[in-house]
């Protein structure tokens, strides 16, 4: 493909404006990206799907773009109504990548970041081997970077701690109302 890495830089600008809109999680799209290629290295998948979930890392997010500010930087525990309105932001993420030359890269990695092995995540409620394996990559390094950050309302967990409950969980309940 001729202009592939404009095409990558205009992912990347688009995935920015939704950390530009979030103060409190500065660097955590890059740090996303650079634990799931690391990850993904690690696990043995080919040079091809560690970039490709390199990037999808850093685009997980994207959909957040369509969450108001005052759910996307609420510092308190989030109502029923706003949890609801967070969880849409994988779908609308997928929607934005329309159109997108290089959509089919990353759209697992936007669409299934919140799923979860045993179909307690969203919006699909996969399982099992019907999860993509950037999206099983991915979510694995969004909670871990969550944990060991510092946000306004708590600080952070020792890294130690975090592999921990990654360990213990396996990602059956990574879904924390903090780390979407
Ligand atoms: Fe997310």
């Amino acid at each position: 493909m001729p202009y592939i890495k404009d095409l990558l830089q205009s992912l990347f600008i688009m995935a920015s404006m939704v950390e530009a809109r979030d103060p409190y999680t500065g660097g955590h799209l890059w740090r996303v990206s650079q634990f799931s290629g690391l990850l993904a290295k690690k696990a043995g998948l080919p040079s091809d799907e560690v970039a490709r979930i390199s990037v999808g890392g850093f685009l997980h997010d994207l959909g957040k773009i369509a969450i108001p500010d005052h759910i996307l930087n609420k510092t308190g525990s989030l109502t029923d109504l706003e949890y609801e309105m967070m969880k849409t932001h994988p779908e609308v993420g997928s929607r934005l990548l329309s159109g997108h030359p290089l959509a089919e890269l990353v759209r697992s990695a936007v669409l299934s970041h919140h799923e979860t092995p045993i179909g307690t995540g969203y919006p699909h409620a996969l399982r099992g081997n019907d999860l993509p394996t950037d999206a099983r990559v991915i979510s694995i390094c969004d909670a871990f970077d969550a944990m060991t950050s510092t946000r306004p309302y708590r600080q952070a967990m020792p890294i130690t701690q975090a592999l921990n409950i990654i360990q213990h969980e396996k990602g059956a309940s990574l879904l924390r109302r903090d780390s979407q």
